[in-house]
């Protein structure tokens, strides 16, 4: 049984019924679990609805609300609940202790209780004392799921991390995994908890660190794009998640940067580096936005800014802690007038207008902003989007553009680390 329906949890879902296991996934949202049980996936993330009408078709995946029923015949249960960041920075643990107050007493003897969801060290043993049985191991199996390529990466993942104080529960989890190839990392709960942690403060630090050097290319007239490379070819650097841009954000590097903050508090320990880093993203932002106020003459109040992308990332329509919404709302705050286009975003967001066409965002804007990496902005006929502006910035915080295509449009073009003018 899989709790939850988010994209951690429907994946999880989808994947294990695809790897032959009987899956039954359960939401409280009446409404999600019918358009659940029809095939109908509301999430951008690809290869899902495939993987969810193969379930539904074969009947080794069924969606229901009640948990209590669904339980009866389970051999593990799946806790992918929302863990938002609660007051303080740490981690809201009220969906999962909800849903352990709702389930406790009904699991089956020898049931493993799962936690996917990122849990603070010590979440596997406060709950194991929460329920108050000894039949009922509870066990650790952090995902690394991102999202865009969530199926791919639970199908191919780097590792399968499981931690638990029942060794046996533990290998039972992990062989759930057994039809994928990957290392499997056995281990105490706490240890797997911490992993999880571990690794996406690493990530965050590792691009806090790379916006910095991006600074430093700036100032010193040297090229990211070239120093990034270099280091990349470095096996113990390695060479993804070293592009700079507007700052890292969406559901979970910085949520889980808070919570390790805390957590690291609640044990004394002072971690200022990652503090740094958490400090160093807010400093990017505000770079950026000096960046393009820069672009438009020093004065950003009336100035008609055209935004290419509002999600956190390309790939996704996620708008959680969006560095592209962050970056926005400093600009509208500083009295600049938005025009904003994304490709997997609608509706209305406050402090901007948000249109279906990326070049009515160009129409009379002083500048245009690149905030997401949508791979369709470079697609785009710049000498057309050139006619349409006002003024002649583009500033590119993804680095995106091939900014020889930008300039022979008559515009000017601005990156991140890359000295590069007209
Ligand atoms: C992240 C982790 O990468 C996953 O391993 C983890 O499972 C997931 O959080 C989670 O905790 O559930 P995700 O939030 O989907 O996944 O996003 P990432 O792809 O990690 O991107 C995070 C942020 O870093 C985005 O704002 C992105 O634009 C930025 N980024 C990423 C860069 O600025 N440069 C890069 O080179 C890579």
């Amino acid at each position: 049984m899989v709790v939850g329906t988010g994209y951690v949890g429907l994946t999880t879902g989808a994947c294990l019924s695809s790897l032959s296991h009987l899956v039954t996934c359960v939401d409280v949202d009446e409404a999600k679990v019918a358009r659940l049980s029809a095939g109908r996936v509301d999430i951008l993330e690809p290869g899902l609805s495939e993987l969810v009408a193969r379930g539904l078709t074969s009947g080794r995946l069924t969606f229901t609300t009640d948990a209590r029923r669904a339980v009866a015949d389970a051999e593990g249960v799946f806790l992918c609940v929302p863990t938002p960041m609660g007051a303080g920075g740490a981690a809201d643990l009220r969906a999962v202790e909800a849903v352990t107050a709702q389930i406790g007493d009904v699991l089956p003897p020898g049931c493993a209780l799962i936690t996917k969801s990122t849990v603070p060290v010590g979440t596997a043993r406060r709950i194991a004392d929460l329920i108050g049985r000894h039949d009922v191991p509870v066990v650790s199996n952090p995902e690394f799921l991102r999202e865009g390529t969530a199926v791919s990466d639970f199908l191919g993942p780097d590792r399968i991390v499981v931690g638990s104080d029942d060794e046996q529960a533990a290998h039972w989890v992990a062989d759930l995994y057994a039809g994928l190839s990957a290392p499997a990392v056995i281990s105490d709960a706490a240890s797997a908890e911490l992993v999880k942690y571990a690794a996406n403060c690493f990530l965050a630090m590792k691009l806090s660190y790379v916006n910095a050097i991006a600074e430093l290319c700036e100032r010193l007239g040297a090229d990211i794009t070239s120093v990034t490379e270099g280091m990349g070819h470095d096996r113990r650097i390695g060479r993804s998640f070293l592009k700079p841009g507007p700052g890292w954000g969406g559901s979970c590097l910085p949520k889980d940067t808070h919570a390790l903050m805390r957590i690291a508090e609640s044990v004394r320990y002072d971690f200022g580096m990652l503090g740094a880093a958490i400090d160093e993203n807010i400093a990017q932002r505000d770079r950026i936005v000096a960046k393009i106020a820069g672009a438009v003459g020093g004065t950003l109040a009336g100035a008609r800014i055209g935004v290419l992308g509002l999600a956190f990332k390309a790939g996704t329509n996620d708008l959680r802690d969006s560095p592209a919404l962050s970056v926005s709302s400093v600009l509208s705050a500083l009295g600049a007038d938005l025009t904003a286009y994304d490709p997997a975003v609608g509706g209305e967001i406050p402090g901007m207008t948000v249109v279906d066409d990326p070049y009515q965002v160009a129409k009379g804007a002083d500048a245009i902003v690149v905030l997401t990496e949508w791979a369709e902005f470079q697609r785009l006929d710049w000498t057309y989007v050139s006619e349409l502006m006002h003024g002649d910035a583009v500033v590119d915080t993804r680095n995106l553009l091939e900014p020889r295509v930008v300039l022979d449009a008559g515009l000017s073009w601005q990156g991140v680390g890359r000295t590069l003018h007209r």
